[in-house]
């Protein structure tokens, strides 16, 4: 559960207002519940020195390892994400994980939108509001991925396709009682696990554009971007001002490549 000390240890303002950089490793489907402990075990120590006053690390995970990763973690700095989480309360929902059991098990919030659950769940933009929701209603932080396929963005519609996909998003915002703290993550779906990246006049373009956008609703709003970020691209992309920091997937499979992106300094 978010609860104040762990709510403000994210960022609340855009990189460049307090640099606060927030890394979050996707590991999707990857790994077993006995790989992803062995991997959280032997690292866990450096995981933990590498968070500090600036530095936010989460971690997303299978959700048959959240409960001891979170046991793990507890009372470190770390945070623990599933990567999906119901539209529902808990009730007749097979298959599903409601966020009110992520919370019950200390969880600090979810993925949700993921373009992979898009695809291939057919996730709607208003399923996606509903995800929210139940987040927010139990104190979770909802990491919100959002992004263009290559045939939007090859049409000149990647603006309008982010701007359809964040209406959901701010009516849920607005809809609260109390302003929260969301996460956006940018992930391009051309860009993941292709080794393609956008060019950082499209990047700029885009994150100038979102973090306008998120500055004229309720709440606090931190934009990671996610897709093929890795060692050798990290430095030049921390560069984007108003950039919060990245959604990383195959790249955070490897610890000294997730360190190397964590550790990187800012190439402008
Ligand atoms: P890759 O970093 O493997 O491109 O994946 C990005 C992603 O989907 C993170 O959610």
């Amino acid at each position: 559960m978010l609860d104040d000390t762990i709510n403000s240890s994210f960022v609340k303002e855009p990189r460049a207002m307090n640099n606060h950089f927030t890394y979050i490793a996707n590991w999707k489907m990857n790994w077993s519940f006995q790989q992803t402990m062995a991997f959280a075990i032997t690292h866990k120590n450096a995981l933990i020195s590498m968070s500090n006053t600036h530095t936010t690390i989460g971690l997303a995970a299978s959700p048959l390892t959240l409960q001891s990763l979170a046991q793990l973690y507890n009372t470190t700095p770390i945070k623990i994400f599933a990567q999906d989480s119901a539209a529902q309360q808990p009730g007749a929902y097979t298959g599903d994980v409601a966020a009110a059991h992520l919370a019950a098990i200390n969880c600090n919030g979810s993925l949700i939108g993921h373009s992979e659950r898009r695809r291939y769940h057919h996730e709607t933009n208003e399923l996606v509001q509903a995800k929210m929701q139940q987040l927010l209603a139990c104190n979770l932080l909802p990491v919100i991925c959002i992004g263009e396929t290559l045939e939007q963005r090859n049409k000149d519609e990647t603006l309008v396709v982010l701007e359809q996909q964040l209406s959901n998003v701010f009516s849920c915002a607005a809809a609260q009682s109390e302003p929260t703290h969301n996460i956006i993550a940018y992930e391009p779906v051309w860009a993941i696990g292709t080794g393609l990246v956008p060019t950082i006049e499209q990047l700029i373009e885009v994150f100038s554009w979102l973090s306008k956008a998120c500055a004229s609703q309720p709440g606090t709003w931190t934009l990671l971007y996610g897709g093929s970020v890795t060692a050798a691209n990290a430095s030049t992309l921390k560069g984007i001002d108003q950039l919060g920091g990245f959604l990383i997937g195959g790249a955070s499979l490897d610890f000294q490549e997730f360190e190397k992106i964590v550790k990187c300094q800012i190439v402008v």
